[in-house]
């Protein structure tokens, strides 16, 4: 391999660079180009994309991916190779509300990475040149020129790089996905015209101008999440990204959109457009890696369906090469509470394993030498990190990926993170053997939060509890997953020992709701566990029957009811429709998960602006009760080699069916009330268990009909 760093001779400022070749194709029978580059790029050869891939190379951390394309086919006599350079993750400005940081990476130059082969040969001497991209940053958009077309060419220089790493390709590719048609054009009452695509989404507009559009007429669109309630578009949420799209117009016809960067939108405003407003000139791009699709739920309840539908786009558009808290705001990234919480529902809906293989690489590379695990991965935040339930991602994420798709790889790659996580808490823990002192998030954005409607985000629930909790949970995991691979882990089950004996020493009385789900949920109680799973049942009848719960809380909320006897009560948090539930934003027209329970309250108001996104899929994580309470469909151990089928009808639901694309092969469950009683369709690829009204049945490959008792509701 023969990558060669190259950069301009000059600051190209804002300006993307366009890296150009000339070359003939005569009597050539196999080209083939690697690239990579700090930022992002798009390549073209005579006109044409090279590939599909958008925002290539991605974002990684210590280290770069790069791509291999055969570009034999594209081939003519005479060729022009042309790759523009945009900001992208490794040069915009990133999470710049950390007040006073000198976003030393916007200094950086665009370098390019790249080895042109030509029938094994290979082809240097590039040059460069001004691109019509004249300015692009992830968080602010990007500004075209398409009348700037002829720039002299200029020499490029090589120079080290960035000192990183170059790699194969790992994630799966970014691509564009659906296409959305807008679906009303509103003035709005302060007399804006706003387009609707009806779909909260990630990715960007593409423009479609008629003949008529004149050279320098102008286009300016900012991006919206939602309208506020006088039906304004209201963009505040974004809080510093700019989030707009200016292009510069040639005569005729034309399309277009953008190169080197992304929006969190449903609607956009046209802020300058030089003809009347018409839908057919606009089309939404859904833009997330390519990852499969495995998992289908749906029910009788149109407000469940819907609720499943925003879970599924929350994870498409957050699933953008790293998962990530949002796709809106000057954040985007890859926050490992929210992953850990997220993961297990993640896992059903799509093929996960390749997208977490890499960014769980990426975490255990930023994790320091004594084992903490930062904030967000790739780490933009300084060293940021080692907070109970963001940083057992570290645990959690691949202990996820293993159950769901049964290959012990990502346990061989990740055990010594995992150990190194164990022994951040050890080592940095004021008492030993529970997890005091540190700084924590809590249970984030919890409805018990001190001054929770005033945007107040850490929940009541104690974080010396909450964190020697996890400290257990995740000591569990490295056991398992030790096991697994054949280690040795007596020290770690003398660890969890002494860590579970003191947890119940210490920790006897619940207060929250999110301390019982803990408690119940890690087994940390010992003995009483039925007493407490009723203290928790009666804790959320006496606050309305309603959630009080925060990002690590809500994950096991509804696990802990079902597992303890109270499906009925975990189904009327479920069904609830008015503030606070998983329905409420679904009545309010949410068609991505909220950020927070109250993310717009019942008179139309919004929470604070400074921290309110509106594709944030945390909340989410109830989509994996869904498929495997309501359904029942579960792995017995890992990668579904063995199925267990144990559905949990309630009669508030005439019916309930999810299908589920496991490495065995598909698995459906269906139930439905009939005639009196429930009948179950079943069917899976190998043999299972199935378990109905508490009995279990052990079926054959194939389908399977059972009748049972309508439930007690
Ligand atoms: C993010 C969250 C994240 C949190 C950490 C927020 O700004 O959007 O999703 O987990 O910070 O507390």
């Amino acid at each position: 391999m023969s990558l060669k760093w190259i950069k301009p001779t000059r600051d190209f400022e804002d300006v993307s660079p366009v890296y150009v070749k000339s070359f003939s194709g005569k009597g050539v029978k196999t080209a083939s180009l690697r690239l990579s580059s700090m930022g992002v790029y798009e390549a073209e050869l005579n006109g044409v994309r090279i590939s599909d891939y958008v925002l290539a190379p991605g974002w990684t951390t210590k280290r770069l991916q790069y791509q291999t394309y055969d570009i034999s086919s594209l081939l003519k006599e005479e060729n022009t190779l042309c790759i523009s350079v945009g900001r992208g993750w490794y040069r915009s400005p990133i999470a710049t509300w950390r007040e006073g940081e000198v976003q030393a990476q916007t200094l950086l130059p665009p370098g390019l990475a790249v080895e042109l082969s030509l029938d094994g040969k290979f082809i240097e001497e590039w040059q460069v040149k001004e691109g019509c991209v004249r300015f692009s940053e992830l968080y602010d958009g990007e500004l075209y020129d398409a009348n700037f077309t002829n720039c002299p060419l200029e020499a490029v220089e090589s120079y080290p790089g960035p000192g990183l790493p170059l790699i194969p390709q790992q994630g799966e590719l970014i691509k564009e996905h659906e296409r959305l048609q807008p679906t009303a054009i509103i003035t709005t009452p302060k007399g804006e015209t706003v387009i609707d695509f009806g779909q909260n989404l990630t990715g960007y507009i593409e423009l479609s101008l008629p003949e008529n559009t004149k050279a320098k007429n102008k286009v300016t669109i900012s991006f919206a999440e939602t309208l506020d309630k006088h039906g304004n578009f209201y963009k505040e949420n974004y809080r510093a990204a700019k989030s707009m799209l200016n292009y510069v117009c040639r005569d005729g016809s034309q399309i277009y959109k953008p190169k080197h960067t992304f929006f969190g939108f449903r609607y956009i405003r046209l802020d300058e457009f030089p003809l009347e407003a018409c839908a057919s000139y606009f089309t939404a791009i859904a833009v997330y890696s390519d990852i499969k699709r495995t998992g289908y739920f749906e029910c009788s309840h149109p407000l469940i369906n819907q609720l499943y539908e925003n879970v599924i786009w929350g994870q498409k558009g957050n699933f953008l090469d790293v998962p990530t808290d949002c796709p809106q705001r000057d954040e985007r990234l890859g926050w490992t509470g929210d992953a850990q919480a997220f993961v297990k529902a993640a896992a059903y809906n799509f093929d996960v394993e390749q997208f977490f293989t890499k960014w769980l690489a990426d975490l255990a590379l930023d994790q320091t030498k004594e084992g903490k695990v930062h904030h967000v991965i790739p780490d933009v935040l300084d060293d940021a990190g080692g907070s109970a339930a963001w940083g057992d991602a570290a645990t959690i994420c691949p202990w996820e990926i293993y159950l769901a798709y049964g290959d012990s790889t990502i346990l061989e790659r990740q055990f010594e993170s995992m150990c190194k996580w164990i022994s951040f808490i050890s080592t940095t823990t004021k008492d030993e053997y529970l997890w005091t002192g540190g700084t924590h998030f809590g249970d984030w954005l919890a409805l018990d939060a001190y001054d929770f409607e005033n945007g107040g985000t850490e929940g009541r629930t104690r974080k010396d509890f909450l964190a020697s909790a996890f400290y257990a949970h995740s000591t569990s995991l490295v056991i398992e997953a030790g096991k697994v691979l054949g280690k040795d882990v007596s020290e770690y089950e003398a660890l969890y020992k002494s860590i579970v004996q003191k947890f119940k020493a210490t920790f006897n009385t619940y207060t929250t709701q999110t301390e019982h789900v803990l408690a119940l949920h890690f087994n940390l109680i010992g003995g009483k566990d039925a007493e407490v799973a009723e203290s928790l049942a009666d804790l959320i009848v006496a606050d309305g029957t309603c959630l009080q719960t925060g990002f690590v809380g809500t994950p096991y909320l509804m696990h802990v009811l079902s597992d303890y006897g109270y499906l009925d009560l975990a189904y009327s948090l479920l069904l609830r429709t008015e503030y606070p539930s998983w329905l409420y934003p679904v009545t309010k027209g949410a068609t991505t998960i909220w950020e927070r329970w109250d993310s717009i309250k019942p008179n139309g108001d919004f929470q604070t602006v400074g921290m309110n996104s509106f594709n944030h899929y945390a909340y989410g994580a109830v989509a994996d009760w869904l498929y495997s309470v309501v359904a029942g469909i579960n792995p017995i151990g890992p990668g579904y080699r063995k199925i267990r089928i144990a559905p949990s009808p309630n009669t508030r639901l005439e019916w309930a069916s999810a299908k589920l694309e496991t490495r065995q092969g598909l698995v459906c469950s269906k139930w439905q009330v009939l005639e009196g009683r429930i009948r179950y369709d079943i069917e899976v690829p190998i043999q299972a268990e199935i378990v109905i009204d508490g009995e279990t049945y052990y079926v054959e490959k194939g389908t399977h009909v059972f009748y049972g008792e309508l439930p007690n509701s």
